[in-house]
């Protein structure tokens, strides 16, 4: 089953980019995942200048994207197919997090709507929008970047993208606990040195370390993973 995600934006040029790099560009390439950017403007019944945003009322600072050009893209794209989620990115939506990685990478056709501006005519969040997502805490100046950063969490969970599947399995918070730390030759740089456990060749033993290690730096850095 190939994934798909939608995206619509007011700046498909802020995504070229990371969508076209890396482990999403190679996940495409191998038709694990199509991954199509729409224009909003594309959308906009302002043929002159391509206008989607307007004052907002109540008159408070700021432009907010309107109803008519994202209702016709969304539109668009749902005569085209059934989509599993529409999703608005936005600093007041849920918490952006593995669970929600693991669960939407599961999905056959995601749509996103990045947020800008001020935000979007709130009427389309009301009616339209199945999901409101944040990637954190703070607030960026659209949700471009947020679309990227779930893109790239959803995308490499797609069995095959990443080369070692068991990699996908064993990062960080799949299971709750920080990731163990990892090491490359040499064993011995300048006098910093790999743990002795790595280059024992005990298998069983390196795994009983690694999870030491893992509940270690949790305990210490995330405690609240483990409550
Ligand atoms: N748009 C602006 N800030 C955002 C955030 N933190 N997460 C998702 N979308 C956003």
């Amino acid at each position: 089953m190939r994934m798909r995600i939608d995206i619509i934006t007011v700046l498909p040029e802020l995504l070229e980019n990371p969508l076209h790099a890396s482990i999403l560009k190679r996940a495409q390439d191998k038709g694990l995942v199509e991954i199509h950017l729409h224009d909003l403007r594309d959308y906009s019944s302002d043929k002159r200048h391509r206008r989607v945003d307007d004052y907002p009322f109540g008159g408070q600072a700021g432009m907010v994207l309107q109803c008519e050009p994202i209702d016709r893209a969304i539109a668009v794209l749902c005569a085209e197919r059934t989509y599993d989620e529409v999703i608005y990115t936005s600093p007041d939506g849920e918490t952006f997090n593995q669970p929600i990685a693991n669960q939407l990478s599961l999905c056959k056709n995601l749509l996103i709507l990045c947020g800008h501006y001020k935000g979007i005519d709130y009427r389309i969040r009301e009616h339209l929008i199945t999901r409101e997502i944040s990637i954190g805490d703070y607030v960026l100046t659209g949700g471009e970047l947020a679309a990227a950063v779930m893109a790239d969490a959803i995308v490499r969970l797609i069995p095959g993208a990443i080369g070692d599947e068991q990699s996908a399995l064993s990062d960080s918070f799949q299971d709750n606990l920080l990731a163990p730390p990892v090491y490359t030759r040499p064993s011995d740089y300048n006098g910093w040195q790999v743990p002795e456990i790595l280059l024992s060749g005990h298998e069983a033993n390196i795994r009983d370390w690694e999870l030491q290690q893992s509940i270690e730096r949790t305990k210490r850095l995330r405690p609240d993973l483990l409550s």
